[in-house]
């Protein structure tokens, strides 16, 4: 297990990166909020952490848990709050004794008592219905845990850390959640933006970090990740944010990986229309762009790409055609032999 000491603001691959135990964070909202995880995390405040899907909630109670002077020794235990069946909240929250119920062969150690000495993160806790809200509240007031079939109270020390993708201060305003509870964990609050609201230069930092760690785990040299290639993907829109990303990360190193190169039109085609994923581009083309893209392609084509003569022949500047080749992610492919700017691996 890493040591609390890693848990600090340091310099990583990209240079201007900051890193907290691999969250890439390169925009500035991003870097002040992992400020914020640095100066809070050696304390025992509770914590909410809020973000939409993917966009690294989990990743930053982690961090939290890892941060803390003496608790990284601890346990981090993770409950869904969602996924708990009604009639099994108790047995799973408190645990049980032997003989408790039918079925209770041995004693049992609630997620309460597990998380001693360590960090309970509670995912998801926008998930968890009214009545079982209130049972939680007592234990975070009282800190103490009776297992089912029990009478002794047992003292139960962890640090609080809860996440959700809703918004519990309006579901509390509305009288789906528990206003009292809302207060007793949002002490400290964290807001991870998504991917969309950080700046265009944490996807670039994201995607080719993943790039670079895929090529370090698969022992294949990566050399210079195409400049065409990133502005396309900080141009993409992700609604699973970084989850998604990744996802886009680890095909695009299959097929560089398959085709031994950066193939532009199935990358380019790729981050289109990704099978099976909710990546589009962040705008979609209206019937007269994809006329213009499609009247560029042809001339680039028929010029053998070279732009100075397309450009005269539609009648533009060469600047102007380069913008519109970077606003449709027309690229020639380069060919498998080029120098190493082309290649993927070495
Ligand atoms: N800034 C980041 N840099 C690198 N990897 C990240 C970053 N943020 C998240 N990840 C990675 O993205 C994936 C999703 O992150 P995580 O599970 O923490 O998100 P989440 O908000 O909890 O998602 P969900 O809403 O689906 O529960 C994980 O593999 C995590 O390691
Ligand atoms: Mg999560």
């Amino acid at each position: 297990m890493a040591s609390p000491q890693q848990l600090t603001l340091a310099a990583s691959t990209p240079a201007s990166d900051i890193a907290v135990r691999g969250i890439v964070a390169r925009s500035q909202q991003m870097r002040d909020l992992l400020r914020d995880v640095v100066l809070y995390s050696n304390c025992d405040a509770n914590a909410l952490i809020l973000g939409d899907t993917g966009t690294g909630k989990e990743s930053i109670a982690r961090a939290l848990h890892q941060g803390h002077a003496t608790r990284w020794r601890g346990p981090f235990v993770s409950v869904n709050c969602g996924a708990i069946p009604d009639g099994l909240f108790e047995s799973e929250f408190f645990g049980y004794t032997k003989g408790a119920f039918t079925g209770a062969v041995t004693d049992h150690a609630g997620y309460l008592e597990q998380a001693h000495g360590g960090t309970l993160f509670l995912d998801e806790l926008g998930e968890l219905p009214l009545h079982q809200q209130v049972k939680l509240l007592r234990v975070l007031e009282q800190r103490t845990v009776t297992r089912l079939g029990s009478r002794t109270p047992v003292q139960v020390d962890f640090r609080l850390v809860a996440a959700t993708n809703r918004d519990l201060r309006r579901m509390a305003a509305q009288g789906g959640f528990r206003t009292d509870l809302y207060y007793r964990v949002a002490v400290l609050v964290f807001r991870l933006p998504s991917l969309d609201e950080r700046g265009p230069e944490d996807k670039r930092a994201i995607f080719e970090t993943i790039l670079r760690r895929l090529a370090e785990r698969n022992g294949y040299r990566l050399g210079n990740v195409p400049e065409w290639l990133l502005d396309a993907v900080e141009r993409c829109h992700f609604q699973g944010n970084v989850r998604e990303l990744i996802n886009l990360a680890e095909r695009v190193a299959i097929t560089c990986q398959a085709t031994g190169g950066w193939n532009a039109d199935l990358l380019t085609a790729m981050l289109h229309h990704p099978p099976g994923a909710d990546t589009a581009p962040a705008r979609s083309w209206s019937a007269r762009e994809e006329a213009e893209r499609d009247r560029i392609l042809a001339h680039l084509e028929n010029h053998g790409w070279r732009r100075q003569v397309t450009a005269t022949a539609l009648g533009i500047s060469r600047k102007v055609l380069w913008e519109k080749m970077r606003k449709y992610c027309l690229f020639e492919a380069p060919s498998l032999d080029a120098g190493n700017g082309g290649r993927l691996g070495s």
